[in-house]
């Protein structure tokens, strides 16, 4: 997170996301902190992400009138209270004991919307049940990797609909694991501690060994298997990690409700471009058909600000949700939060704009246009 300015104070309370950032890698072991920051290869994507951010310039409009402001914004058909979801997060248990349960609450207490990991430590039912009561929480969506054993799948659909998540997150990008060098120094398999597990993740059935990355890739999901889900389900499907705008025109023949531009935050294919670069072109292909969200290096309310203008309906945080997660819990992840929605609220009061309905790409300065 290179420039952003971070001093931890006297007493500890992180100032913005940086400090959280600090205060994780104190209180994580060495195991999880490298699997939970690290990207792939030479990160280079991952450092494109943060860096186009705060590239970027803000193009401000002043004496606007501000009455009656707001974050609210619609996504598949509701309004809710901010732009703002946690993004899908393996293993939360691992960075502490308040886990995906925490995180959730986290999430409803500051109206920002969830997506729990497939791989996630924690029933689905156990963080449905915590928030699915809560007024102003934002939206509760499930998201799923694609897995060999259909029937199983479609059973987990089941309880993702019984469970009343509102919508199911297709993982696209990620058939196999990226080269993850930092975790791949581990060894070879991960060192989870014995209470943390996937619980409802299924064990693979034997592969076929021949084939790219050693039979892996046979089992990776077509456009047929979109179909297929969007067939078990009468919940709204989103696609994530879809990032080329020809993938993008196929999702809305296809009648996705939405897609999240991401490039799975680094962890995946190096060298990559942004997400931030990557959002216009989907944006472009899309033309208002479905839904489009973004992920990758949000770290500041501006950097929310920027893909708001972008044409982005709304956006996901990964880590720094888990960096506040590690070393407070609950307390720290709606600690990270709050400060990005009052970032977030700066930014369009400085920029001039009521809503997020009036951010649009006249708020953005770009070396190229000027
Ligand atoms: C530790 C970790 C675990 C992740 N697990 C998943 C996952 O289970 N499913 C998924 O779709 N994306 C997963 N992602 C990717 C995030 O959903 C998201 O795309 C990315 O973290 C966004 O970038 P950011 O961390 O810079 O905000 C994971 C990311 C991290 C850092």
């Amino acid at each position: 997170m290179g420039q952003h300015l971070s001093v931890v104070s006297m007493n500890d309370t992180p100032t913005n996301l940086q400090d959280h950032e600090k205060l994780a890698q104190a209180a994580l072991g060495e195991a999880a902190w490298a699997y939970f920051s690290g990207g792939a290869a030479d990160e280079i994507t991952l450092q494109n992400n943060t860096r186009a951010w705060q590239d970027m310039g803000l193009a401000p409009r002043v004496l606007q009138d501000l009455k009656g402001g707001h974050t609210q914004v619609q996504l598949l058909g509701r309004p809710w209270p901010t732009p703002l979801l946690v993004a899908p997060m393996t293993h939360q248990r691992w960075a502490h004991a308040d886990g995906e349960a925490g995180m959730a609450l986290a999430a409803a207490a500051q109206g920002c919307g969830m997506v729990l990991s497939h791989q996630t430590s924690t029933p689905l039912q156990t963080v449905a049940e915590l928030v699915r009561g809560e007024a102003e929480r934002g939206p509760l969506w499930f998201q799923l990797y694609w897995q060999a054993d259909h029937g199983a799948l479609r059973a987990l659909v089941a309880q993702i609909e019984a469970a009343g998540y509102e919508a199911i997150v297709l993982t696209v990008d990620a058939p196999v694991q990226g080269v993850r060098d930092r975790e791949r120094r581990l060894g070879p398999s991960l060192p989870l501690p014995e209470h943390v597990r996937a619980v409802h993740w299924q064990a693979q059935p034997p592969r076929d060994s021949s084939g790219l990355c050693a039979g892996h890739a046979n089992a990776a999901p077509t456009w047929d298997d979109v179909a297929r889900l969007q067939s078990w389900t009468r919940l709204p499907v989103l696609l994530k990690g879809v990032t080329h705008p020809l993938d993008a025109a196929q999702a809305v023949r296809l009648n996705l409700s939405g897609l999240i531009v991401s490039n799975h935050g680094g962890r995946t294919l190096d060298t990559q471009p942004a997400s931030a670069q990557l959002l216009p072109p989907v944006v472009d292909a899309v033309q208002g058909d479905a839904a489009v969200l973004l992920d990758g290096g949000i770290r500041r309310g501006t950097d929310v600000f920027k893909a708001l203008a972008l044409g982005a309906d709304a956006v996901l945080v990964g880590r720094p949700c888990l960096h506040g997660l590690a070393h407070a819990g609950a307390r720290g992840a709606a600690h990270v939060l709050r400060l990005l929605r009052d970032e977030l609220e700066m930014a369009m009061t400085l920029c001039g704009c009521r809503t997020p309905q009036d951010i649009t790409l006249a708020h953005l300065h770009w070396p190229s246009r000027s």
